[in-house]
């Protein structure tokens, strides 16, 4: 597969753009022939500049659900556009997207727009504290939220100190919560977690109904603000908020990403009890009050609601874990594959358990020489464009990359990859 224009693109880049790209669309730390620009996506796949094709297990990076240039959302996006978008004032779209998610999901009784994730996990952060006046917010370590400096994983820049009512607790460690509620005195704000553990490298997965329950009664026991990050794992798991399976409501869920196919657009929803302070806080933005994301996302809503994209992705997922499970096997190279069967997390491990840094970057380099963007560390996304065929193919590819490994040894990995990435091993 050739590469000539997409490095020269890299290389312009360096010039025009702070180190090359920022945040995590940088592919710095992943293989050295994973593309970092393209000029097409469609369906499930991603082409880059140089003409080559990939199978896209990344969705975005998670807002591609329904596949790449979606005819029917981007028609209701289109036809939305061509009224009205953004403006001096919203369009009605704003109330039926609110009313669709009040009737869609049990604990919403309203909702509030704005772009990206991060401003829907801020606004939850202020609305908790304007809740009752309080100020400390028990989060999971390591968790991200986004990257504001209140919770981005990388602090420089930024000074600690809006980190100074925060309390950390282990995630799905009820005893470690209690602790933290414990800590926070009668100054607990609220309680924000993420529905499934899906930080990078580390296993991901569900935590225990216990957990869930418990984090519930201790926001209801100090009078405190249950909120549930959905950013991430917003209806990939369920119809509805993912602890639903717990019998567990937040007070506040954060959503975005999937939420309008890729349109710019993410949410807070909220209970009644919040609906004062939601009321109180000053919150906005330039473009939070769009029009034509809006419709997007009731078209997406209604895809959510009408197919059977949930227990596709999964089918599909299970295929892939099924399929890469045996390959591993055969091939003798341990493989880690946590999360759920529809955001997969897969690695390679050591005999000793470790993660193997440098057989899971060759992989993802031969995976994506063959037309494969395979993530090395970040938890990956099956969208309900991919087919069974497209599964079969990247689990020839998983094959064809594990039967040509390289000894160890002889992998070479960019220094500043190798070593960003082990300490993220040695800190887990
Ligand atoms: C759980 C979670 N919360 C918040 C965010 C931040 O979202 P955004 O990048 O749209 O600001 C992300 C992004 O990956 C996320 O995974």
């Amino acid at each position: 597969m050739g590469q000539a224009k997409g490095k020269a693109l890299f290389g312009r880049a360096q010039k025009v753009i702070p180190g090359g790209m920022y945040g995590h669309q940088s592919t710095a730390l992943q293989s050295p022939s994973t593309p970092q620009f393209f000029s097409k996506a469609e369906g499930t796949y991603l082409w880059d500049y140089d003409g080559n094709r990939y199978i896209d297990l990344m969705s975005g990076y998670g807002p591609n659900l329904f596949g790449y240039a979606h005819a029917e959302i981007n028609a209701a996006f289109a036809s939305q556009l061509a009224e009205i978008d953004t403006a001096t004032g919203p369009s009605a779209r704003i109330i039926e997207l609110a009313e669709a998610y009040v009737d869609q999901i049990a604990h919403a009784e309203w909702a509030l727009f704005c772009k990206n994730g991060t401003d829907a996990t801020s606004i939850a952060l202020r609305t908790a504290r304007a809740y009752r006046g309080k100020r400390k917010v028990v989060l999971a370590k390591d968790t991200y939220h986004g990257a504001a400096d209140w919770c981005t994983p990388f602090q420089t820049g930024t000074i600690g100190e809006e980190r100074s009512h925060f309390i950390y607790h282990e995630y799905n460690n009820a005893e470690s919560l209690e602790q933290a509620v414990r800590e926070a005195g009668d100054d607990l704000a609220g309680i924000m977690l993420t529905p499934i553990r899906h930080e990078v490298i580390v296993d991901n997965g569900e935590p225990t109904a216990e957990y869930a329950k418990c984090a519930r009664r201790l926001c209801d026991d100090h009078d405190a603000l249950l909120m549930i990050d959905e950013v991430r794992a917003g209806f990939r798991l369920e119809r509805e908020c993912s602890w639903c399976r717990f019998g567990v409501d937040p007070d506040l869920s954060m959503w975005g990403k999937l939420l309008a196919n890729g349109h710019p657009i993410s949410a807070v929803l909220g209970s009644e009890k919040a609906r004062g302070a939601a009321s109180k806080v000053y919150v906005t933005g330039s473009f939070w009050f769009s029009a034509a994301p809006m419709a997007a996302a009731l078209k997406t809503l209604e895809l959510i609601q009408t197919t059977d994209y949930l227990e596709r992705t999964i089918d599909l997922g299970l295929r892939l874990r099924e399929g890469l499970d045996s390959i591993s096997k055969s091939a003798g190279l341990p493989i880690s594959q946590t999360g759920p069967a529809q955001m997969p997390l897969v690695m390679f491990n050591q005999e000793n358990g470790q993660r193997d840094i440098p057989i899971t970057y060759a992989f993802c380099e031969i995976a994506v020489e063959h037309g494969v963007y395979f993530h090395p560390f970040h938890n990956m996304f099956i969208n309900a464009a991919m087919t069974a065929a497209d599964i079969d193919q990247i689990l020839e590819v998983a094959d064809r990359a594990l039967r040509s490994m390289p000894a160890r040894d002889a992998i070479e990995i960019n220094p500043a990859a190798r070593a960003a990435l082990e300490s993220f091993v040695a800190e887990s």
